[in-house]
């Protein structure tokens, strides 16, 4: 660790360390500096079991003499076969949404289960594939507007959180806008080189790279197997011409043939957006595409923005205190035996104490030192995170109101402070990035990509801002203030994207016939049938936008369907997809095994006792994961 600012932060560090053990400063299982950034896919052994690559991309691939380079934090999960197996079904990538959030640190958490859900044992194994997208984690270069200064980035933080809740007036969207105001400019002045070439369309042309790489590497390798086996190497030089082909410029994609290396992938929130600008800039660049928790990308790409996500999040927490109220005070810790009018007794009890906390914000000092202001916007993002995932949290979520509404608001202060409501400040003590270790999400990630690929709304105006905030609060009363953060920082942001697509989002007729420009399969869209961020009628509106597009409904509450709750109907539904690239006509919709209220999860149980089983046992840690659901930082993702 680098000088540490002197002796009082020197001082708090350890102290906040051990306060927030398990928080997302833990050190990196891999040191990515001992692999040296190349232009062709080189595999090395990472985190017992895994693959790791830099691979090398140009940072501007509009202009080919502009030599600078973007390096591509790459991980794969092998397939339980061997390359030549005939069983073998090639890569699935896989993007966790974000934007914002690492691909890598997403692999090590699902990789396994995701294989276990597209796999078919015997008949089809893939191995999965993903990577940190641009100015995201260890892909370089980072979005980065304090050059590295993240104490600087943290005050700039604890001010923003301290002027409160858009939600709260104009007083407070006015100051939001000037200090917003003053963070563009510094981006611009720390970042821009970099930060103009984080949009989605660079990262979709990234993905068809990184599809060539791991297509040429695969064939230099059976090459190197044939040569092997006949003792010549005519196979292997003919593989290494090849490969010194030149990068094709974007607008060349279009007239490529139809037998070239193509996706399979699945993406979950934002990666539906990422997987719907592949789709409709690369067309023929589609093998197999799911996309799982949809965006509406009209509304992310053009007008004022994010104005559609949460327009269901009200409809599930409304789910949450019916809910409640029938599983009774035995499951239920908010509910009462002296309850008569049911939900509408518990939601009263709630709503009076998040006025209560209006009138008097509460102060609590932990015993760490750290002062934490709760206020009413910190239990509804807590209650927000919550909808993400009601299976393994509704429960949780009720003992914790219980307890906050009975006085206790300790444990919402640490939780502020653990969930990132609060800055970390113990991540301004390693001053220097290399020894920051597992990379944090910073703010500039999400909102180089959110500013890069929406409109330009610089320049906008107080009353358009307040007009802003009062529709993102008409649409959902639980994430009105915290949705209408997001767009916030793009009123200060300088920084235009050097590429950018806005449409149309839409593809040509699938053909399984490899022809040319043309997707090899129509797209299939996952949806809950109420989630909090990404609701069914976007994925509908999106499927309405893609030729032989269906969506396949979840029976459940929550982000995402594959990642919300066990579903072998589901799973089904995608391995069969995946070998077979059709989608049946009488696609009815998928129960779950595990819902918020049950006592238990057999599913995930089961997986627990049978841990000789790798696979099952990855499903269990995913579901069974509360503490990293509480960490959630990304409102778009699954991390
Ligand atoms: C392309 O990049 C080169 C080298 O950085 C630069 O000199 C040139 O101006 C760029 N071309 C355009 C059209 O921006
Ligand atoms: C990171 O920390 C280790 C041990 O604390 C030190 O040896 C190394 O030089 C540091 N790396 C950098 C880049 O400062
Ligand atoms: C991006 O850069 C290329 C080449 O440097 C240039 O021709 C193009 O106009 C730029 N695009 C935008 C949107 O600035």
């Amino acid at each position: 660790m680098k000088r540490c600012f002197g002796l009082l932060l020197a001082g708090c560090c350890s102290v906040l360390a051990t306060a927030r053990a398990g928080a997302s400063t833990t050190k990196d299982a891999f040191d990515w500096d001992s692999i040296t950034p190349s232009d062709d896919l080189e595999y090395h052994d990472c985190y017992g079991g895994y693959k790791c690559a830099r691979l090398q991309v140009p940072l501007n691939w509009l202009n080919e003499t502009d030599a600078r380079v973007a390096t591509i934090a790459m991980i794969k999960l092998p397939a339980v076969v061997p390359d030549d197996d005939p069983t073998f079904g090639g890569a699935i990538f896989t993007n966790p949404g974000g934007p914002g959030s690492s691909g890598v640190d997403f692999l090590l958490v699902m990789g396994r289960y995701l294989r276990h859900t597209a796999d078919k044992p015997g008949r089809r194994h893939y191995e999965i594939i993903s990577f940190d997208p641009r100015g995201i984690g260890r892909t370089a270069p980072a979005s980065d507007c304090f050059d590295n200064n993240l104490l600087a980035r943290d005050a700039f933080l604890l001010e923003n959180r301290g002027n409160g809740a858009l939600t709260n007036g104009d007083g407070v969207i006015a100051y939001s806008m000037a200090i917003m105001d003053a963070f563009g400019q510094r981006c611009q002045q720390a970042g821009e080189d970099a930060m103009a070439f984080v949009g989605t369309p660079n990262v979709a042309r990234d993905m068809v790279e990184m599809v060539d790489k791991v297509d040429e590497l695969r064939k230099r390798e059976a090459a190197a197997r044939e040569s092997e086996n006949k003792g010549d190497d005519s196979a292997v030089r003919t593989e290494l011409r090849k490969r010194a082909a030149p990068r094709r410029k974007p607008a060349e994609l279009g007239d490529e043939p139809g037998d070239v290396p193509r996706l399979q992938y699945i993406g979950f929130s934002y990666g539906t957006v990422l997987g719907n600008y592949f789709a409709s800039m690369f067309p023929g660049r589609v093998g197999r595409l799911i996309l799982d928790g949809v965006c509406n990308i009209q509304d992310y790409a053009t007008g004022p923005g994010w104005l559609t996500n949460t327009v269901d999040s009200d409809e599930i927490f409304d789910n949450f205190f019916e809910g409640c109220a029938a599983a009774g005070p035995e499951v239920c810790a908010l509910a009462r035996p002296s309850d008569t009018r049911g939900a509408s007794d518990i939601r009263r009890r709630f709503d009076s104490f998040l006025s209560d906390l209006d009138q008097k914000p509460k102060s609590v000092l932990l015993d760490s030192g750290d002062v934490v202001v709760v206020t009413s916007w910190d239990v509804l993002i807590l209650a927000g995170r919550v909808l993400y995932n009601p299976a393994p949290l509704f429960k949780v979520l009720a003992r914790k109101l219980n307890d906050f509404i009975a006085g206790d608001l300790t444990q919402m202060a640490v939780m502020a402070l653990g969930l990132g409501m609060v800055p970390a400040m113990q991540d301004a003590c390693p001053l220097d990035r290399a020894n920051v270790t597992k990379p944090t999400i910073v703010i500039e990630s999400q909102n180089a990509v959110v500013c890069s690929d929406g409109d330009d709304v610089s320049g906008k105006d107080l009353a358009w801002w307040r007009r802003y905030v009062r529709s993102q609060l008409d649409v959902s009363r639980v994430f009105g203030a915290t949705w209408s953060t997001i767009r916030m920082p793009c009123s200060g942001w300088r920084i235009r994207p050097n590429w950018s697509f806005k449409g149309p989002f839409t593809t040509p007729d699938p053909d399984p016939a490899l022809r040319p420009g043309r997707p090899a399969a129509p797209i299939l869209f996952l949806s809950n049938r109420l989630d909090p961020v990404t609701p069914l009628r976007a994925a509908q509106a999106m499927a309405a936008q893609h030729p032989g597009a269906r969506v396949l409904v979840q029976e459940a509450m929550g982000h995402c369907a594959v990642a919300s709750a066990p579903s072998k109907c589901t799973r089904r539904a995608v391995a069969d997809y995946f070998e077979s690239g059709v989608i049946p006509s009488d696609l009815s919709p998928c129960n779950v095994e595990c819902r918020p209220w049950d006592t238990s999860c057999p599913a995930t149980d089961d997986a627990a006792l049978h841990n000789n089983d790798d696979e099952m046992e990855a499903m269990a840690s995913w579901f069974n994961r509360d503490e990293a659901v509480w960490h959630r930082k990304s409102p778009l993702g699954l991390l």
